[in-house]
């Protein structure tokens, strides 16, 4: 699904059976942790906006590979601080032939423009509100592991800032290709019109018990401050009160829950830190399964051998 040389910045394209096959492909590199020839290639990673994850699960993936990252984060110590455009920075480091540009960066920058311009594929490492869709193939990722490789039928909560997150669209991109049913509960002000969900066949809850009681998995979303300043109608407090995740609100849900957060995780706001204590919690297995999937996307889009 993921070809050489091709571009990756969305995921409707994908078909079903693509996906668990890559799936299946990314298992079996688990564990195998510096299996190919150092190759002499370098992946450039341009992250114009903030990030630990997917950044350095990326460094992680290209060193497993053999491929050399060179890293941009922020403006600091760039010639963004002297003025350059992210475009001209963008067509720069494609000057140089990195054998692939990963790049984070805000909405206005055109990914798919770029993508048209430049010799070496372009994956999308968060692209402002358009969508995030490593982090998605790696949350489905996570949710087929834990249910025994077969998603038909699961039922999918996410919970909080809807409307804002380039995650959550990215999941409404492919997820009910795999049988993925998905709910959404949130303040309305973060919410999509009626109309579009249905459109979508997305499931609103206005209650979050009701919400939980009918969930798989529940994956709590930041809430995007720096993407919407005063935004939120009700506070931070109230914000807890009704949508947060806390010990109390999961501890009777089903016992094989699977409760996700992409990070970073704004404590006592979408989840509570006691909940990470909780033995259903899969927030660092999401984690670390971003490196399993960002290696094999690397690995097929680079092309790479075994040794
Ligand atoms: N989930 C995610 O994208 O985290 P980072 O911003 O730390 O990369």
């Amino acid at each position: 699904m993921f070809q050489a040389g091709q571009s990756l910045l969305k995921l409707q394209h994908l078909r079903a059976q693509e996906i668990i096959s890559f799936f299946e492909f990314v298992s079996d590199l688990e564990g195998n942790k510096n299996i190919f020839e150092p190759s002499g290639e370098t992946a450039a990673l341009l992250f114009f906006e903030p990030s630990t994850r997917t950044r350095m699960s990326f460094q992680t993936a290209a060193g497993r590979l053999g491929v050399q990252p060179l890293v941009i984060s922020g403006k600091q110590g760039t010639s963004g601080e002297k003025g350059e455009t992210d475009e001209d920075t963008v067509k720069n480091v494609a000057a140089m032939d990195p054998s692939v540009l990963v790049i984070r960066c805000q909405d206005d920058l055109d990914l798919e423009d770029l993508s048209k311009k430049v010799s070496m594929p372009i994956i999308n490492a968060g692209w402002g509100k358009k969508g995030h869709p490593t982090q998605a193939l790696l949350d489905a990722y996570t949710i087929w592991k834990k249910s025994k490789r077969n998603l038909e039928g699961v039922r999918l909560l996410m919970i909080g800032d809807v409307l804002h997150s380039r995650i959550a669209f990215s999941h409404f991109e492919f997820l009910q290709k795999l049988g993925v049913s998905i709910g959404i509960c949130g303040p309305s002000e973060f919410i999509p019109e009626p109309a579009w969900c249905a459109d979508h066949r997305i499931e609103c809850f206005e209650n979050l018990d009701e919400a939980l009681k009918w969930s798989d998995a529940v994956m709590a979303l930041r809430v995007q401050f720096e993407r919407h300043k005063d935004k939120m109608k009700i506070s931070q407090e109230q914000f807890h009160k009704q949508y947060g995740l806390t010990v109390e609100k999961i501890r009777n849900q089903k016992s094989n829950l699977l409760i996700m957060h992409p990070g970073p995780i704004n404590y006592g706001i979408e989840m509570a830190e006691g909940v990470m204590k909780d033995a259903r919690n899969c927030v660092l297995e999401q984690v670390r399964n971003g490196v399993f999937i960002r290696t094999g996307i690397l690995h097929l889009l680079l092309g790479r051998r075994k040794k």
